[in-house]
């Protein structure tokens, strides 16, 4: 089975990303790239380049090479579907909001609408691919669906979920670790499955492609997710015990990550993990466990989220603490809102949940973030509906620039590993705060020894 035309429904952080680095590789496949977001789309395809909606490094050079060549950014996700051989759904899962499994489970509602709309269209067979992380049996729901409402068009459902990371998509796509394919064991689903390994074929080594049964593929996405934020977690865990006593976190990460059975990566310290992914993937797992009566696998994984949690309140109550227990009309200065350095997305960022308990406490903020705009940092905040959205207007203001934002604040909190923020010219910062001039590094990214020398109370996380 030959692919030459592929539809993508979605064209948000995992769509747009993955689609671009497929139609860069294979100039022989036509790639179409829908959302029913007409803003969005209108930015995808944006005559400058480097107006795209997604800020991630690479990812324009990738869009500009391919875009009109033979990739497309359209509204038109009817016609994308009907002419295609290959869909992909990259659309949202977000945490369900309302009835059952509310708060755990993820809300299919996206997923079952193109699933109907995929039904309703096509007049030809189709593959269809999960690219969205979603829960194990999914794709049992939506091949229910295209059977039971379809035009008589034969249907395989394939699983292919995602492991690239926000900031380093394009780099992820180029090189995976591995590309996981989950297919029926059937002789379509064999062949299904091998168009879609054919396609990574162009550039991904063989070895790297791993095909499994539909189920597995869906819970490793669910499972790699669940042991990468443990691994934030617990490292966060041991942070709490070193600053009581007197160990280094890094320190004790360096010396673990060293024995390569533990390895080094995913261990740095911090506020707190965030993103669209392991929060959602994770009370996903609990809720799966949970359904299976499963309660001491639910309340393992669920230990995860609760110690992110409570990095990200001890870290807002340790600034109260800190400034003499009152930080009322105080200014503090956030550096960083995304949730991670090298990119735009601010969804579960850490910095939501400190600056909503500083805003309680009557602070005044001063947010300023390279990639994040105020509209947003204002929406994110008003999604956690905790209080009207004038109040949150009136509790933040955002800067273009860090040393207005810095000036005249009691304190500066940095929620964000953005690199420039280790270049700022720190005398003129600290000549213009209020002293004592403190800085509570959530992310222990500056030079310690050189801010205490200049006068700063220097705080980070872990020592
Ligand atoms: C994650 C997975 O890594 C990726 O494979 C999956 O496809 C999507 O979810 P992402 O959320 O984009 O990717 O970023 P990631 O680099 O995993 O970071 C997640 C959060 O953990 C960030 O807030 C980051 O700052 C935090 N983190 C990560 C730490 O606090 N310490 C670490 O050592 C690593
Ligand atoms: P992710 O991080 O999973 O890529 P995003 O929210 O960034 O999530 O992107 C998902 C995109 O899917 C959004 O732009 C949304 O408009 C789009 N979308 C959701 N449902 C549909 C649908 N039925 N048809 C087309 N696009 C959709």
């Amino acid at each position: 089975m030959k692919i030459t035309k592929i539809c993508c429904i979605g064209a948000g952080y995992v769509g747009g990303p993955t689609m671009a680095v497929i139609a860069q590789k294979c100039p022989h496949i036509q790639v179409t790239v829908v959302d029913l977001n007409e803003q969005r789309i209108a930015l995808w395809n944006d005559p400058n380049v480097d107006n795209i909606p997604i800020y991630e490094p690479g990812l324009s050079e990738v869009v500009a090479e391919a875009r009109g060549r033979n990739l497309f950014f359209s509204t038109a996700v009817d016609e994308a579907i009907a002419e295609a051989e290959m869909i992909f759904i990259s659309v949202n899962t977000p945490t369900k909001t309302y009835g059952s499994g509310k708060g755990l489970a993820a809300d299919l509602k996206y997923i079952e609408l193109c699933a109907r709309q995929i039904a309703r269209v096509s007049t030809t067979d189709k593959i269809v691919v999960e690219k969205s992380t979603l829960p194990v049996r999914t794709a049992e729901a939506i091949k229910s669906i295209l059977q039971n409402t379809g035009n008589g068009v034969k249907y395989q459902i394939l699983s292919n979920p995602e492991f690239l990371a926000e900031g380093t998509a394009v780099e992820d796509l180029f090189s995976p670790d591995r590309v996981l394919i989950g297919g029926e064991t059937t002789p379509e689903g064999e062949k299904a499955i091998q168009a879609l390994v054919d396609i990574y074929a162009n550039w991904v080594p063989k070895e790297r492609i791993l095909t499994t049964n539909v189920w597995s593929s869906e819970l490793s996405k669910l499972v790699a997710n669940a042991f990468l934020a443990q691994r934030v977690s617990s490292i966060n865990s041991i942070s709490e015990l070193c600053e009581k006593t007197g160990a280094d976190v890094n320190e004790v990460a360096r010396a673990i990550g060293m024995d390569s059975r533990i390895g080094p990566k995913f261990l740095k310290s911090s506020v707190g993990f965030g993103g669209s992914c392991f929060q959602k993937d994770i009370l996903n797992l609990v809720y799966i466990a949970k359904s299976y009566g499963l309660h001491e696998v639910a309340d393992y994984w669920e230990q995860v989220i609760i110690m992110n949690d409570h990095q990200k309140t001890r870290f807002a109550k340790n600034i109260v603490c800190t400034l003499y227990n009152t930080v009322a009309d105080k200014k503090i200065a956030f550096l960083g809102w995304a949730f991670k350095k090298d990119t735009n997305d601010t969804r579960e960022s850490a910095a939501i949940y400190v600056a909503n308990d500083l805003l309680f406490e009557q602070a005044k903020l001063a947010v300023y973030d390279p990639k994040v705009e105020h509209t947003q940092i204002i929406s994110d905040l008003n999604y956690l509906q905790t209080r009207p959205s004038q109040e949150n207007e009136k509790g933040i203001q955002t800067f273009n620039d860090p040393y207005e934002a810095c000036k005249d604040a009691h304190a500066i909190a940095i929620l964000t590993e953005w690199d420039e923020f280790k270049g700022y010219d720190w005398e003129k910062i600290y000549a213009h705060m209020n002293k004592p001039a403190f800085i509570f590094d959530g992310r222990n990214l500056l030079d310690k020894e050189k801010l205490t020398r200049i006068g700063f109370k220097y705080q980070t996380i872990g020592s």
